[in-house]
């Protein structure tokens, strides 16, 4: 039998063994299931490839000062310098020495611009490859690996702030709240910037409802003292987003499927209508800049006690 022939009645075989394995089909299907049930941050492959595009220790959207710039004039490098000025507006917000907690601190980018300017500071995340990561780079800064919910905050003392920096939308809102009140000195804040809710008939229901998290700092005696709306400001990086994903990222997706299936006949066979198919609805909404301004707030604030 020629190689070529060998190799594909090898193909075949494995699809076939794998088809009716059903142990592992069912086990495979339960292990997802049960991974979309909650927030797993290890699995996070858009945060992990934003990392590995930009390289830059951000996970956030970066802030334009031009809202009115157009996706087609964005570059890597500007898109950087839109994460890093989104960094400066948080810095900026807190002087030097005071004593921070950065919740949900990703790969650590805002942790290094604190500490640079002179703050002790602290992190949290749930996320083991994000502490490792840390840890290689900025070995002198602690980082609590831990859901911000089960964080022993008794344990670790009191600050000047408490940072979320696009990280309090994966916290449940009373337990959050509960934890900052714990961490937070008599006279501390809670500087915030992270996208709401505005319309609750959203489809992509990431992010809390605005009017359930104020009300529920009221009620635990927190009042907003500074809120500024930079919803236009992030959106230039939703708009180049779009613009990769339709004008890159789709068409290779769909060029390299193609060209796979003419030098694999089989798999062809098998799996082109469903590829196509697939390839042809994906949906771009959650990078859609008009439906995340219908539906969306992005906010920077500043939460004190009462
Ligand atoms: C979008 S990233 C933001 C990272 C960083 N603050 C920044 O601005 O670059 C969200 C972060 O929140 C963390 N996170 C998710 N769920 C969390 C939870 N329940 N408690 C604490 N952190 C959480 C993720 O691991 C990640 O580090």
């Amino acid at each position: 039998m020629a190689r070529r022939e060998k190799r594909l009645m090898g193909e075949a075989r494995g699809i076939v063994w794998r088809l009716i394995n059903i142990k592992a089909i069912i086990s495979l299907f339960l292990s997802r299931k049960n991974k979309r049930n909650i927030h797993n941050p290890e699995n996070d492959l858009e945060l992990a490839l934003y990392n590995s595009l930009l390289g830059n220790n951000y996970l956030h959207y970066g802030y334009f000062a031009d809202s009115q710039i157009k996706a087609e004039d964005i570059s890597l490098n500007l898109l950087k310098k839109s994460m890093d000025d989104y960094a400066s507006l948080l810095v900026s917000r807190v002087k030097e020495g005071e004593e921070i907690i950065e919740v949900g601190c990703g790969m650590g980018g805002l942790l290094a611009r604190f500490d640079k300017q002179g703050n002790r500071v602290v992190g949290v995340t749930p996320n083991l490859s994000q502490v490792r990561h840390i840890a290689k780079y900025w070995p002198h800064i602690q980082i609590y690996n831990n859901m911000f919910e089960e964080l022993d905050c008794d344990n670790v003392g009191q600050f000047d702030v408490v940072i979320n920096s696009e990280s309090f939308q994966y916290i449940d809102i009373k337990r959050g709240i509960e934890q900052v009140d714990k961490l937070l000195k008599q006279n501390g804040r809670w500087i915030m910037s992270d996208y709401f809710v505005i319309n609750k008939e959203t489809h992509n229901r990431s992010g809390h409802i605005f009017t359930e998290f104020e009300s529920a700092i009221n009620k635990a005696g927190f009042v907003i003292v500074e809120k500024i709306d930079i919803t236009d400001n992030i959106l230039p990086t939703l708009k180049y987003a779009h613009l990769l994903a339709s004008n890159l990222a789709i068409p290779l997706a769909d060029f390299t499927a193609k060209k796979f299936f003419l030098r694999h006949p089989f798999f062809e066979y098998l799996f082109a209508p469903v590829v196509e198919n697939k390839l042809a609805n994906i949906r771009l909404d959650t990078i859609d800049a008009d439906i995340f301004k219908r539906d969306k707030i992005y906010l920077l604030m500043t939460i004190r006690r009462k």
